[in-house]
């Protein structure tokens, strides 16, 4: 055994005495950098993120190799940050945390590198997370009395999933994404309507000002009675709305195509989620959550909360600051495998596609 498992076993005999985790977490898959510290995977002590926008603006998306120097340059400071805003110093915590897919592998490998420095140094425990886990674990710090199983739309800008949480860390996916995600559907259109990165929230800023009710964009596929969604093609229909319309010297509102492609892609999202929640026997089916990027989308969440409500569901979704990449979310979806003993050998590698199932526990 080497000094370091030594120190790690050592770290997870004193947690079994005395069970208050606090986790240092990391996450640089995409393009932001952030560091937090959570207590008992529900409290935030501190949560950093610094965001890569300004410096993707100009190419219109995300550029992964700058996404991958930026992360090199930001993250020391990030991290000093989230010790610093928490109070605490590296000896003082229990375990680090980090993203290690799915994702851009240049980006997740200097979160995931970084982090184990970190652990190896201190001695610390340490953990890999999967991204999407940690989307849905932002549920719980922000309603301390969620508890799976319950039913969740995960909608972000690589996945469309539903799944059903069974427990924590026990995922069974229900439907995905056919091919685009919601939020990629989201950033293509906003493009299309000269809309500067990143998209979705630019799109639902201009569709505040749009009539939802102006064009219509059917989509058969996602009509039917599965679990599964289609994007793609409601994304072209908006496309081919606005070229022929330029091509025909016709002037298009454009509110009004944001407003009304984002209630197709939020009733289809909606409608679906909470079908899946209502073809869940027991108690899956009474609890429907909301995670990802897109769930930031104030539309989704009323059209989300009001179907729910409305089916006798309770609906839960994160606060705004653990919609869209955090680290506070991986320290929450870290803690019950540290509590378990669960932890990863410092040879974990970056696995940028990564299945949700594949992350669940005795599956
Ligand atoms: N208000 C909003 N309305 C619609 N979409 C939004 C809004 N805010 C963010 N998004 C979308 O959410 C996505 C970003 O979310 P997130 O940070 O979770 O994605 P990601 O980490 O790049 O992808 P993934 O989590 O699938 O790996 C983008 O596609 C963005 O356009
Ligand atoms: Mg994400």
């Amino acid at each position: 055994m080497t000094q370091y498992e030594r120190a790690v076993n050592d770290r997870l005999e004193k947690l079994k005495r005395r069970p208050r985790a606090r986790i240092l977490a990391i996450e640089t898959s995409c393009d932001e950098t952030a560091a937090a510290v959570v207590e008992n995977g529900r409290t935030v002590l501190s949560s950093v993120v610094h965001t890569q926008i300004p410096l993707h603006v100009p190419y219109g998306g995300v550029v992964p190799e700058i996404a991958s120097r930026s992360h090199v340059q930001k993250i020391g400071a990030v991290v000093r940050r989230a010790l610093d805003e928490a109070g605490l110093t590296l000896p003082e915590l229990d375990a680090v945390a980090v993203t290690n897919g799915p994702g851009l592998v240049g980006a997740l490998l200097v979160g995931l590198s970084y982090a184990k420095g970190l652990a190896y140094a201190a001695g610390l425990p340490f953990l890999g997370v999967h991204h999407i886990a940690s989307h849905i674990a932002a549920n719980y710090l922000s309603d301390l009395s969620l508890e799976p199983p319950f039913t969740c739309l995960v909608a972000s800008g690589g996945h469309s999933h539903i799944i059903v949480v069974e427990d924590y860390e026990r995922y069974r996916l229900l439907g995905r994404t056919r091919d685009d995600a919601a939020g990629e559907a989201f950033d293509k259109v906003a493009r299309v309507l000269g809309l500067p990165y990143p998209g979705g929230p630019n799109l639902e800023k201009l569709a505040r000002e749009g009539d939802p009710t102006r064009y219509r964009f059917h989509s058969a596929f996602n009509e039917g009675d599965g679990f599964d969604f289609s994007f793609s093609g409601i994304k072209t229909a908006v496309v081919n709305r606005l070229h022929n319309a330029q091509q025909a010297g016709e002037t298009i509102d454009r509110a009004d195509l944001a407003a009304s492609f984002q209630k197709t892609v939020v009733d289809i999202l909606a409608d679906k989620a909470v079908r899946a929640a209502q073809a869940q026997p027991g108690a899956a089916g009474e609890k429907l959550a909301l995670a990802g990027g897109v769930s930031a989308n104030g539309a989704l969440r009323a059209a989300m909360e009001q179907r729910a409500n409305k089916a006798g569901i309770a609906f839960y979704c994160p606060d705004f600051a653990y919609c869209t990449d955090n680290a506070a979310m991986v320290g929450s979806a870290a803690y019950g495998k540290l509590m378990r003993g669960e932890t990863d050998a410092l040879s974990l590698n970056a696995v940028p596609y990564l299945s949700i199932e594949e992350q669940t526990q005795g599956a």
